[in-house]
């Protein structure tokens, strides 16, 4: 039987341009990455900024915000720490790292917001957010690394035992605290998918910075 979290996988693929992936459905504005000409210095801020969403996302969890949050502790799909280590790697390599900027920190204020006050479409923010990583992110990441980073693998795409693995014990936790929804929220929930893709892309622009 179909779960929610098929409901939230459907609404996000048709947000995405025909180019990111088969199932995307939009006309793109950007270029494709293969076209991309990125500098580290545009990466570094995306890393910050993307670091300020996951600390906040984190901190969010492991506090337990909201009841209903409690499950999502230490999925194993957490990047903070691994952002920490790469960002201390470019430092080493000589670096400088940048403040965190508008994107990051807006997003950041944003998720807080709703973590407090609105569960659905916080829990959407959520499920996007580490899947749109763990699928698009990917690729972002080994493009750049192919064009300024000399194909260094970064601990940002790097998950401890079988990603696929930990992204299905999350579908189903998702599965789990989305059946105590009525449809009403459920609909709520996937209303939110949109705004997770215009505050995520404002964070990946930065990479073209
Ligand atoms: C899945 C590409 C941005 C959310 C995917 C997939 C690809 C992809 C190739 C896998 C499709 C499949 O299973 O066959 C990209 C590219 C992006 C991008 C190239 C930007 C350059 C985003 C953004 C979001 C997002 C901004 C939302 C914030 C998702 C979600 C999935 C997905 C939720 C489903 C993952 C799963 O079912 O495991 N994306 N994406 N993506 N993407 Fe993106």
């Amino acid at each position: 039987m179909k779960g929610f979290v098929d409901e939230m996988r459907a609404v996000a693929m048709k947000l995405h341009t025909k180019d990111q992936a088969r199932e995307g459905e939009k006309e793109s504005v950007d270029p494709p990455i293969a076209a991309w000409n990125p500098s580290v210095d545009g990466y570094l801020k995306f890393l910050v900024d993307s670091k300020v969403v996951f600390d906040t996302l984190e901190s969010i969890v492991t506090t337990a915000l909201h009841p209903s949050y409690g499950g999502f502790k230490n999925t194993g799909l957490e990047r903070s720490e691994q952002l920490s280590k790469d960002l201390e790697w470019f430092k080493e390599e000589g670096y400088s790292i940048p403040e965190p900027s508008k994107p990051g920190i807006v997003y950041s204020s944003y998720l807080q917001q709703l973590a407090e006050n609105d569960p659905p479409a916080f829990i959407c923010h959520f499920y996007n957010i580490y899947f749109a990583h763990s699928a698009g992110g990917r690729i972002i990441g080994s493009k750049v690394a192919e064009k300024v980073l000399n194909k260094k693998e970064l601990e940002f795409y790097k998950w401890e035992g079988s990603l696929s693995q930990l992204l299905q014990s999350v579908r189903i936790k998702l599965n789990h605290v989305s059946s105590g929804w009525s449809r009403e929220e459920k609909n709520h929930c996937l209303e939110e998918t949109e705004k997770s893709f215009v505050y995520s892309e404002d964070i990946i622009r930065l990479i073209l910075s």
